[in-house]
């Protein structure tokens, strides 16, 4: 169910523009008090068009806040994002343009002061100067807010660049979901006659597959050679269990890998309390894997 505060908070980008257009208009009616021959009229219809566009932005930032939320970037709870590294560039986006909303609204505050200030003083034209700077800086700060919100919605140089490295970066890692190699283990080799009781795996029924460039090494008790990999099936009275990976890398270090999309309720103990695992080297839960399988040397 869409309420109405959720839907005003998904349309913060469209209503940003009210308070903004507002708050553009201060500057020209303040300076139109100069003039005109009803000085008095423009500085009192000022004041009454910023209390508007102060009211309007908090409520705008009330809406992006909620939005912020909605969508997962501002933790329920929280005020601003978590920024945890520097390629976040959305969040730190993000982080600026609620402080930089929060100073403007600071100024329009000081401004509407400054108005009011104007408006029982018509006689010092000081006030009237001091509201028209105030107002372009108000304008001005939450004008470069609107920039940074475009640049969320649209993307600029930056950010554009980090998401389509992400994109790549998966699209080079075919495995980034599932590890497919591992589960297509029935195109390997079976190092095995019969599947075997691996102690060394929980003490599960197991079963080794080799790529046939690895085959005669592990028969042998050769190191994999580069390239070359191994799996490990494992069941439990015919249920699966966890599937193993280990490959030789090409740089001399070895890949680890551990697969088990059902995590049965009584294992979750030793799995992180997890109710599926999908772990792929340098995942420091593998880091006992290469305790017995150490690189460059024979089946343990
Ligand atoms: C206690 C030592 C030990 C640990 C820990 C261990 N292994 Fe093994 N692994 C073995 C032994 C011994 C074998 C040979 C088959 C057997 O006895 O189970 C083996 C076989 C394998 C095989 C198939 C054959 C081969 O040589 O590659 C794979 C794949 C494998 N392990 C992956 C893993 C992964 C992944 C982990 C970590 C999640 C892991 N192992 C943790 C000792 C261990």
């Amino acid at each position: 169910m869409t309420g109405p505060i959720e839907l005003f908070s998904r349309e913060h980008p469209a209503f940003v523009h009210v308070p903004l257009g507002l708050v553009v208009c201060l500057p020209f009616m303040i300076a139109a008090a100069y003039r005109s021959r009803y000085p008095q009229t423009w500085r009192r219809m000022a004041l009454r068009v910023a209390l508007v566009a102060l009211g309007g932005g908090l409520l705008t930032m009330a809406s992006g806040l909620y939005w912020g939320r909605l969508l997962n970037l501002i933790p329920a709870g929280r005020l601003l994002p978590v920024v945890s590294s520097q390629g976040q560039a959305l969040q730190r986006t993000l982080r600026s343009h609620e402080v930089n909303a929060l100073a403007g609204a600071v100024l329009g505050i000081l401004c509407v002061l400054l108005l009011r200030r104007a408006c029982r003083e018509p006689g010092d034209a000081r006030w009237t100067g001091a509201c028209l700077l105030g107002t372009v800086l108000w304008a001005g700060t939450w004008g470069y807010v609107g920039k940074q919100g475009g640049v969320m919605v649209f993307g600029d140089a930056e950010t554009n660049k980090a998401a389509a490295e992400a994109i790549n970066a998966k699209k080079n890692d075919a495995e980034a979901e599932l590890p497919l190699r591992a589960l297509d283990y029935a195109s390997l080799e079976p190092l095995q006659a019969a599947p075997f009781r691996s102690r060394a795996h929980g003490g599960r029924e197991a079963r080794s597959w080799v790529t046939a460039s690895g085959s005669d090494a592990l028969a042998a008790g050769r190191p994999l050679p580069v390239g070359a990999y191994a799996v490990l099936t494992t069941w439990t009275l015919g249920l699966p269990g966890p599937l193993h990976m280990r490959e030789a890398k090409a740089d001399g270090t070895q890949a680890f890998a551990l697969y088990w999309p059902r995590v049965p309720e009584g294992e979750r103990a030793a799995f992180g309390g997890e109710d599926s695992v999908y772990w792929r080297s340098p995942h420091p839960a593998l880091e006992a894997c290469a305790g017995c399988h150490a690189a460059g040397k024979a089946r343990p």
